[in-house]
């Protein structure tokens, strides 16, 4: 109802602003990198199952996961081989359950899921563990699920009731729980030293304030909401760890203004897509560092010969300027590892915006639904 909404007009809109909350709430309690932090959840009250005990015996991780899960997944990938040093494969759950694969009684299945009640994504934890696989974790929102209870190993996020079709909030704190995973796995394996942990825990715990100066960019995606709005197609571009949130960003584009969009790995844009760009297709780039924008420099000028305009999300330490057919908005901050969480959220407040200027039904996107528990 109206009261729950309070200043917002809809529950996307509230879900992207209680990030910095719901960010600040999976990680309260967080005083070290303990692996307990993932242990099991045990049936009336007992203890679970040893996540240290786990994480030290595996050598492999697959991620299983549906939607804008699967991109958390695809994000935290980054994070896991190059901080933990483990060599990570992520699915589909849809693909993964239906496809011979090479299993590997040394893997550690980690399926992320909001609901927990996903039909794909259950099916294909317990198609991994048929093939042998016995080690599983999840993250997941709804303690009380499916998911949880099938798992042996489980970290609940404190999103809190996401109620807009279009998952936000979830994923962020999915993110902040992947990094967590991230890092105890690298501490169990004796990869993590006291130094990089205090680094890394005074980076998340910052994470609340960094979101705040990032959602008070609102008014600058705004104006380039009203250019999109008036778009049929767009493209997303990204590289390493913000590749994901390309293809996040354009997702939650698709989902709520029905503006078809796709993403790329900037470094493809000439291998097809380039084809693709006229006056008409707006083109995004997420967080190009210096390296990147001297590549995207000589993009720009074939994207400009075209009549195509780019919208860069420039992180906070770069010295690109805008200019005709260049619009920049420049990240408050630069974030390191965590960047993604940070950059998706402009990302939310574009898809957002444009559905509001385009007069969409935002929360109830048609044809689709909060949660898949059928095939
Ligand atoms: C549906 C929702 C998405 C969500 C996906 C996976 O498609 O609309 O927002 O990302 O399911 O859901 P899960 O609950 O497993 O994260």
């Amino acid at each position: 109802g109206a009261a729950e909404l309070g200043p917002y007009r809809h529950y996307m809109q509230k879900e992207i602003f209680e990030q910095p909350r719901a960010i600040g709430d999976t990680l309260e309690g967080v005083a070290g990198i303990v692996p307990e932090l993932f242990d099991g959840i045990g049936q009336d009250g007992a203890t679970g199952a040893s996540a240290h005990r786990v994480f030290k015996d595996i050598d492999k991780i697959l991620i299983l996961a549906c939607g804008t899960s699967y991109y958390s997944g695809c994000t935290a990938k980054y994070w896991l081989e190059s901080i933990a040093k483990i060599s990570t494969q992520v699915e589909i759950a849809s693909e993964y359950r239906y496809r011979d694969s090479v299993p590997d009684p040394k893997t550690l299945v980690v399926t992320i899921s909001q609901s927990g009640e996903t039909a794909d994504t259950l099916a294909a934890l317990k198609h991994a563990r048929e093939l042998g696989m016995a080690q599983t974790l999840t993250i997941c929102n709804v303690a009380t699920s499916a998911m949880v209870r099938e798992c042996k190993l489980a970290y609940i996020t404190r999103a809190g009731v996401e109620i807009g079709v279009a998952s936000t909030k979830a994923f962020t704190t999915q993110l902040a729980g992947l990094f967590l995973l991230t890092l105890a796995i690298a501490q169990s394996k004796g990869r993590l030293s006291e130094a990089d942990e205090a680094r890394y825990l005074k980076e998340m715990r910052h994470l609340p304030v960094a979101l705040q100066s990032v959602l008070a960019l609102e008014p600058q995606i705004i104006g380039w909401a009203e250019d999109f709005a008036r778009k049929d197609n767009a493209l997303f571009l990204g590289r390493g760890l913000h590749y994901p949130i390309a293809l996040e960003g354009a997702l939650k584009l698709k989902e709520v203004t029905y503006i078809h969009a796709e993403a790329y790995a900037a470094g493809e844009l000439k291998h097809g897509p380039l084809a693709l760009v006229t006056s008409e297709m707006p083109v995004v780039a997420v967080a190009p560092n210096d390296t990147l924008l001297e590549k995207l420099k000589s993009n720009l000028q074939e994207v400009r010969a075209r009549g195509g305009v780019l919208y860069v999300l420039a992180d906070g330490d770069t010295k690109i300027k805008g200019s005709e057919g260049l619009h920049v908005i420049r990240m408050p901050e630069h974030y390191g590892a965590l960047s993604p969480l940070l950059h998706v959220v402009p990302l939310q407040l574009l898809a957002y915006h444009t559905a509001c200027a385009r007069g969409t039904d935002v929360d109830k996107p048609r044809n689709l639904a909060k949660s898949v528990t059928v095939e």
